[in-house]
């Protein structure tokens, strides 16, 4: 017996692979645990193979574009012999490739045409042929069997690239034929809940599809995600460190966000290329404005001369995804007690185009020391003992700018594997423009914000910062624990 939905895929597997289904139909990724259930009925037979698709890379369009550098030159030359140094910086790939293909000489430093190579000027080269084909759209795994040598050399002269990606497929077996002719279907139940079910209690009387749990064939017990792992055991470092832990939001005002942290209204962070905006949810400004604002303006009543510009209330409005946790220790300030130490440990938001090593979202630990018992030693000691009891034996200091800092610190540790040092975040004293309007007096504030991702990455071995938040059920169930910073 079979499902209604069973019974769609029988229907279109005859027509195309299971992975065109999963991208073409409404069946989307849903059609893949439909297989597998298809699968245990015996009713088709799932396969999986590697589809190779070579492309043309960046380069490879530019020659597509401009011609390859050999024809070029063969072109250039068929007026006359010329001085190899005229070929500028691709000299050396035109008289290899000129060379290997036995359409020039090179004699006292003069590229000059053989019969060959006059020949050769009227002809399409197989590389050229490949290179229109490519433009025109991916190539295949048949056509790249077709003359795997020219594939390769375009290769390895990173014309192309080859990517490889796994294409499901699912074929019906006898009685998966024999059921598409003559289906017989089960009695089903609803397959969700919905509000208004639980809101009035008519799920008691409806009836469900059941789960076939006991079908499962590997059983995987629940296990808590690398980042949470690390994020506790930064928590629990801070908290017994004597640091009380805070919590704030991820939409902030552009007041607490940039203008709190001295950050002139037109400095590049607060850019759209760099932060995202929403639209505006009506952010009142707090009480604190009016010294922030003087303080941008003229300096206040400390000793500082403030950007001086005119202080916009309508630009320090503006909602952001906050970029910094730094946000939140600002808004710390404005309730700290002298001494006291503050944390948090929170997502922050950057639009960022993401790769291996950049997200757009990502995590952030924060923290400030307030006392006036404190200097830049001090910060450097917290940030060491910090690493250390996260593992890290070598760390050192670079320094770096702030607009909320003065002095201002990057952290880095060394990765023994990689033999490399890695930046980690930004760490310094807050200036007082910053002190004095939030807290309402002048006192030494550290404050550092890390990043925690980066570090895990290279401690767990990871190529990419993606791994992450892929949800990638096989790396989850496999990462082993004692990896994890
Ligand atoms: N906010 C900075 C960042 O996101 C880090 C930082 C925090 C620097 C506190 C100095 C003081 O990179």
């Amino acid at each position: 017996m079979i499902t209604r939905a069973e019974y769609e895929l029988l229907k279109y597997l005859p027509k195309g692979s299971l992975s065109d289904v999963a991208e073409n139909t409404s069946l989307g990724d849903g059609a893949y645990s439909i297989a597998n259930s298809l699968q245990k009925k015996g009713l088709v037979k799932i396969d999986e193979r590697i589809e190779r698709i070579v492309q043309l890379t960046d380069e490879g369009r530019k020659y597509l574009e401009d011609g390859l550098p050999e024809k070029r030159a063969l072109c250039a030359l068929e007026c006359g012999a010329r001085p190899v140094s005229s070929f500028g910086e691709e000299a050396p790939i035109v008289v290899m490739w000129l060379k290997r293909k036995g359409w020039a000489e090179l004699s006292s430093g003069k590229l000059e045409l053989t019969k060959d190579g006059k020949e050769a000027c009227k002809l399409q080269s197989p590389e050229e042929k490949m290179l229109k084909r490519l433009g025109a759209g991916g190539v295949g795994s048949e056509e790249l069997s077709e003359d795997p040598e020219l594939i390769n050399t375009l290769k390895d002269r990173c014309i192309v690239d080859i990517r490889e990606s796994k294409v499901l497929d699912a074929k019906l077996t006898d009685k998966g034929d024999a059921m598409l002719k003559n289906p017989v279907f089960e009695e089903e139940g609803l397959s969700s809940v919905t509000h208004e079910m639980l809101k009035n209690g008519s799920w008691r009387d409806k009836k469900f599809r059941r789960y076939g749990i006991r079908d499962a064939e590997e059983i995987w017990p629940a296990r808590a995600h690398p980042l949470k792992i690390a994020i506790d055991k930064i928590r629990r470092i801070f908290l017994e460190m004597g640091f009380e832990e805070t919590e704030g939001n991820f939409i902030e005002s552009s007041f607490w966000n940039f203008d709190a942290l001295f950050q002139p209204q037109d400095h590049p962070a607060r850019d759209l290329a760099d932060t995202f905006y929403l639209d505006d949810l009506g952010h009142e400004l707090p009480p604190q404005h009016r010294e922030v604002s003087k303080m941008h303006e003229s300096g206040g009543d400390i000793e500082s001369i403030g950007w001086r510009y005119p202080w916009s209330k309508e630009v320090a409005k503006q909602a952001v995804l906050r970029t910094h946790t730094t946000s939140l220790s600002a808004q710390n300030l404005t309730r700290a007690k002298i001494p006291s130490k503050m944390f948090s440990v929170g997502r922050v938001f950057r639009n960022e185009s993401l790769d291996y090593k950049h997200l757009a979202e990502f995590y952030q630990v924060e923290g400030i020391v307030v006392s006036e018992e404190v200097n830049f030693k001090n910060l450097l000691w917290y940030l060491k003992e910090f690493y250390k009891k996260l593992g890290f034996k070598k760390i050192r200091f670079r320094p770096a700018y702030f607009p909320y800092t003065e002095m201002s610190c990057e952290p880095e540790v060394y990765f023994e594997e990689r033999g490399e040092w890695v930046e980690l975040g930004g760490s310094g004293i807050f200036r007082p423009e910053v002190v004095k309007p939030l807290l309402g007096v002048e006192c030494p504030v550290l404050a550092w914000g890390l990043g925690i991702e980066r570090p895990l990455m290279l401690q767990m071995g990871l190529g990419d910062l993606r791994t992450f938040y892929r949800n990638d059920l096989d790396w989850l169930r496999e990462y082993k624990t004692d990896e994890v910073l």
